[in-house]
């Protein structure tokens, strides 16, 4: 139980007016879809200070920036490994 991923992502004020405040939703209705919840620590964190690489967020310490829905949905499918893409 100690193994949950933790997803934090910045919800400082120029990630969230950047693009976060949508990505905190499509995270939280990817990891309900695919019934993840329990896997994962999934929160809000303050601007990392890299606001200039945002939006971004981070998973167990590894950093990801400059998101978009794109990249986010395809980061979860690298790390879950979800197959509802075909496989
Ligand atoms: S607001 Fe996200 S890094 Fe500064």
């Amino acid at each position: 139980m100690e193994n949950r991923i933790d997803i934090q992502i910045c919800l400082g004020s120029s990630c969230f007016s950047r693009g976060n405040k949508h990505l905190v939703k499509v995270i939280e209705q990817y990891l309900n879809e695919n019934n993840l919840r329990h896997l994962v620590h999934y929160h809000g964190a303050h601007c990392f200070s890299k606001c200039d690489r945002g939006p971004l967020l981070s998973i167990d310490g590894k950093e990801y920036t400059e998101l978009n829905e794109e990249k986010v949905l395809s980061i979860l499918d690298g790390i879950f490994g979800n197959t509802s893409s075909g496989v």
